[in-house]
């Protein structure tokens, strides 16, 4: 009988600007206390870029993750990126990263646009690669440079942000590690929960082109990251729980076989409402949003990196992840260490 053919996480890395910005830096820009970050976030302080772009960032955490792996990046044969802050509309990030780390002309590289589930949309699509045999080896990479779209006035938004990448590398393998069970999902009717618009355009015809409320006719939405908190709270919770219950279901493990669960960073509060909802136990739960806040799309492979590097990860382990993020997107996946 043949062997199922998976794709394996053979090595992750991770990059995060040095500039920290914590909670009492953010006491002098806007009117808000540690006391409130930390009791409603568990955030106390994010990396900020400076002078370094989102494919740097990207191409750092790469770098790591083919070292981590041992892999050259003459043998990467696919590069998926998850972002929604690109340095340019065109090309792709994943295109510069290609560039930087001289992957081979003829490699696809594209982006994937999921916000916060961009990492995991990015190892969805790449895993359907690798098991159809079209590829053996795949980067995949998350990454977000949020200080960019944020309005720093704002401080129900800005105070939650931070900027970051991290990477993995697939194989191709038929041992027992791999990919269980991946979904990905979305919902569009609710994009209006958590949105940021595109800069504002000055051209003879901008004025004219709002049809409905996502472009006013008098004025174009502020380019800056919108976000309706509460709401987009208990829809975090409802969709995570859900999709880690269908990954668990399709890959045939008991919420008890799970050794870690590496959760979006967004929000301790969501995270442990999700885990309670799921009766994990707390040991189970990888967090570091204290020290990096919400990296969008970096925020689940930094935390990946982290729990590889510090050992929390043994071969044969259950480890599963989960994230949502504007779109609405919402995703989850069982990996077998
Ligand atoms: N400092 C002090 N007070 C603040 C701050 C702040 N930084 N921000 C808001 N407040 C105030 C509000 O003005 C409000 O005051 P009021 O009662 O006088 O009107 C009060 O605090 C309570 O505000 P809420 O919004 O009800 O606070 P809540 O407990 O819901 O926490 C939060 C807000 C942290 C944003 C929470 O709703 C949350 O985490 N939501 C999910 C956000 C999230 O995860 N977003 C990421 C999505 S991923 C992606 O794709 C980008």
């Amino acid at each position: 009988m043949a062997v199922t053919l998976r794709a394996k996480i053979a090595g992750t890395g991770s990059y995060v600007p040095e500039r920290v910005l914590s909670n009492r830096d953010l006491e002098k820009m806007v009117e808000t206390t540690d006391e409130w970050i930390t009791t409603r976030t568990g955030i106390k302080e994010r990396r900020i870029a400076h002078g370094e772009t989102s494919a740097d960032m990207a191409a750092k955490a790469a770098e790591r993750a083919l070292g981590n792996a041992g892999v050259s990046a003459s043998e990467i044969e696919l590069i998926v990126v998850g972002t929604v802050t690109p340095d340019m509309t065109f090309p792709s990030t994943a295109c510069f990263v290609q560039s930087l780390l001289g992957i081979k002309a003829g490699v696809p590289a594209f982006d994937l646009s999921a916000a916060c589930s961009g990492f995991l949309y990015a190892l969805d699509v790449a895993e359907k690669y690798i098991i159809s045999g079209v590829v053996k080896k795949a980067l995949i990479i998350g990454v977000d440079r949020f200080s960019n779209i944020i309005d720093w006035t704002d401080r129900s938004t800005c105070v939650l942000f931070g900027d970051g990448a991290g990477a993995a590398v697939l194989s191709a393998t038929r041992g027992k590690s791999g990919v269980l069970a991946s979904n990905i999902h979305s919902d569009g009717r609710k994009w209006n929960l958590l949105y940021a618009p595109n800069p504002v355009r000055d051209t003879p015809f901008c004025k004219e082109t709002g049809t409905d409320e996502r472009e006013s006719k008098e004025e174009p939405l502020p380019p800056y990251l919108a976000m309706s908190g509460n709401e987009t709270f208990k829809v975090a919770v409802r969709t995570m729980v859900s999709s880690i219950k269908e990954a668990l279901k399709a890959a045939k493990i008991r919420p008890e076989e799970v050794d870690l669960l590496i959760p979006h960073q967004a929000n301790q509060r969501i995270i442990q409402a999700t885990r309670q909802r799921l009766k994990l136990p707390e040991e189970s739960v990888y967090m570091n949003l204290d020290k990096y806040g919400n990296t969008s799309a970096g925020s689940i492979p930094i935390a990946l990196d982290e729990a590889n590097r510090e050992g929390r990860l043994k071969r044969g382990d259950v480890v599963l992840f989960v994230a949502f993020g504007g779109g609405l997107t919402w995703s989850s996946a069982a990996v077998r260490w």
